[in-house]
């Protein structure tokens, strides 16, 4: 088996399901384990955040059979603008990473987005990537992200971020007639 293949292989296996208060623990480490923990966050930043992320469901966890925590996103629904979603975090376990994991979380992320019902039709989906974080841009242009904005000292002096959007297209969950309006008129 090539290795490309092994890396899809595991990633297969791999099954994506909303995190548990169990997970919480599990999603801190492979956060502080990356470059989002060395440069934003600490322990005691992390640990809130994603426990609320967890408790409004906004956080979708890759998981192995055996039970271990690979990555996860979290998605804010209405993070930009109050209308349009934002991906939050997006983190791979170290060890675990360039195997389709993480492609495989932010397809889910935009699924979800796609399916969600609520005003505006046209879905978008948004996040933020540091200017440093090299290969983390290529991976969001691959998937079809562009750069819309340059925003300077935004979570620090001196710190460069870049922020991407993708059109998805327009809802997929079914459309609420506004009454007394018909479609054909
Ligand atoms: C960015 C990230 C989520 C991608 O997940 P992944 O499972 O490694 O990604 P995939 O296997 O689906 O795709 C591989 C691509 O991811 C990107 N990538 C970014 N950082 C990587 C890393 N440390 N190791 C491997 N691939 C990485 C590369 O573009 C790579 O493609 P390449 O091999 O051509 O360089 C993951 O690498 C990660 O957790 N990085 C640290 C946290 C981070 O930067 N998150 C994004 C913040 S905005």
């Amino acid at each position: 088996m090539k290795d490309d293949e092994k890396g899809q292989a595991k990633g297969a296996e791999t099954v994506l399901i909303p995190a548990t208060r169990k997970d919480l623990g599990a999603c801190v480490d492979i956060l502080m384990d990356s470059i989002l923990g060395e440069e934003y966050f600490t322990r005691e930043i992390a640990e809130p955040i994603l426990a609320e992320g967890i408790g409004k469901k906004e956080v979708v966890v890759a998981k192995a059979p055996s039970g271990e925590v690979l990555g996860f996103y979290r998605l804010a629904p209405d993070g930009v603008f109050l209308v349009f979603a934002y991906l939050h975090l997006l983190a791979v376990k170290t060890g675990h990473r360039g195997s389709g994991i993480g492609s495989r979380l932010l397809r889910d992320a935009e699924r979800r987005i796609l399916e969600m019902p609520e005003y505006p039709e046209l879905k978008k989906s948004f996040l933020l990537v540091g200017k440093t974080n090299r290969r983390a841009k290529r991976f969001y242009e691959r998937e079809g992200y562009t750069k819309v904005s340059t925003l300077d000292n935004l979570f620090s002096e001196g710190d460069t971020e870049y922020l991407m959007a993708k059109e998805l297209g327009k809802n997929r969950a079914p459309r609420k007639r506004a009454s007394g309006r018909s479609d054909s008129a």
